[in-house]
């Protein structure tokens, strides 16, 4: 059953994307066609996904997303049903297309990806005006920038006025992100290439990922994570001028698609459902939930229910 506004845990703002992957022997040359093997369809988008793993951990969850009004629509607001997010705030849009991402993959598992935004476009900051309601009782708040940045930024500012908890991945990220937007994250979390693009400086390595989490926590975000892949992730908040370093298990790695946003909607559970928990404790299991979502094929039909993972990480 949806979670009733009111008590919920966690609230997305954020993009709904329909995956079409085709696998074929190699990627086709421009005006080129090739025949393929096989294909699939998986639901995706940063905060589909994010809210998705939050839900499957056992947190309430609602998502604000526009989808089309098409058959990738109706079957992406049936897959959040079904993954007990509340659709509420879900729209389908008249003459424009569900959010799509074509991907070809070669046998070497080389990838092209086109992505069509489509409906993710038309979420605007009045839609985040009519669900204020809602948003002011929930516990987090997790932005990212598959959809308009003022849209990201008008819920964030919101969220920060009501004391609700934000999280803000900046991903896609850009050179040129809104400096407004660090002072709205109370967590920032980001990927190596996201935090280098954002800190315009490499990071290759714990140690460089933990110089630019802290230079994050200038720019105002009450605290950044930096995950690394199998190295686990960076935490740095205010406070405490040392970073640390969380690292991840080792695990069998089937498909990492999906990590990320794996481990951000599991860090918003944590920060929902065990504040008392200090923030390294929370990437800690963070951390220990993205793993396993690396151990399966897909994205999100590789996230780890709460029923299939060990009582000491609740
Ligand atoms: N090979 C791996 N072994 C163990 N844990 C992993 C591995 N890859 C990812 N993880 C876990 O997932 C988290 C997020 O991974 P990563 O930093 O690769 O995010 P990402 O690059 O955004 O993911 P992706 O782009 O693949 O969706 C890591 O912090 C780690 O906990
Ligand atoms: C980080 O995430 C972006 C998507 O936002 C992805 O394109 C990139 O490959 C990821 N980086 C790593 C090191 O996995």
């Amino acid at each position: 059953m949806a979670a009733r506004s009111g008590v919920l845990d966690v609230f997305v703002v954020g993009s709904c994307m329909m995956d079409l992957v085709s696998f074929t022997p190699r990627l086709p040359r421009p005006g080129e066609t090739i025949h393929g093997n096989r294909f699939i369809t998986g639901f995706g988008g940063k905060g589909a996904n994010q809210c998705v793993q939050a839900s499957r951990l056992g947190a309430t969850t609602a998502i604000l997303a526009k989808v089309g009004q098409d058959n990738f629509g109706e079957s992406y607001i049936k897959n959040l049903k079904e993954n007990n997010v509340n659709t509420d705030f879900v729209s389908q849009t008249d003459g424009v297309s569900t959010g799509v991402a074509q991907i070809t993959v070669d046998e070497e598992g080389q990838n092209s990806i086109v992505i069509v935004a489509g409906a993710n476009l038309f979420l605007r900051p009045e839609d985040v005006g009519r669900l204020e309601e809602a948003l002011v009782s929930s516990k987090v708040l997790v932005c990212q920038l598959e959809v308009r940045p003022e849209t990201t930024a008008r819920a964030l500012r919101f969220a920060r006025r009501h004391g609700v908890k934000t999280i803000l991945n900046p991903a896609p990220a850009t050179e040129d992100m809104d400096p407004e937007l660090y002072d709205l994250a109370d967590i920032l979390c980001v990927n190596e290439t996201e935090a280098e693009i954002l800190a315009k400086q490499p990071v290759r390595n714990v140690e460089e990922a933990e110089t630019v989490a802290l230079s994050f926590l200038k720019h105002g975000c009450q605290a950044a994570i930096i995950t690394l892949g199998p190295s686990g992730c960076v935490v740095a908040h205010n406070g405490d001028p040392t970073p640390h370093h969380v690292p991840s298990r080792s695990v069998q790695v089937i498909d990492t698609t999906g990590a990320g946003d794996s481990f951000v909607g599991a860090l918003a559970f944590y920060l929902a459902r065990r504040p008392d928990l200090e923030l390294v404790e929370i990437a800690r299991r963070a951390c220990m939930v993205a793993a396993v979502s690396v151990t399966a094929r897909g994205t999100q039909s590789s996230y780890p229910y709460r029923s299939s993972l060990p009582d000491v990480l609740f």
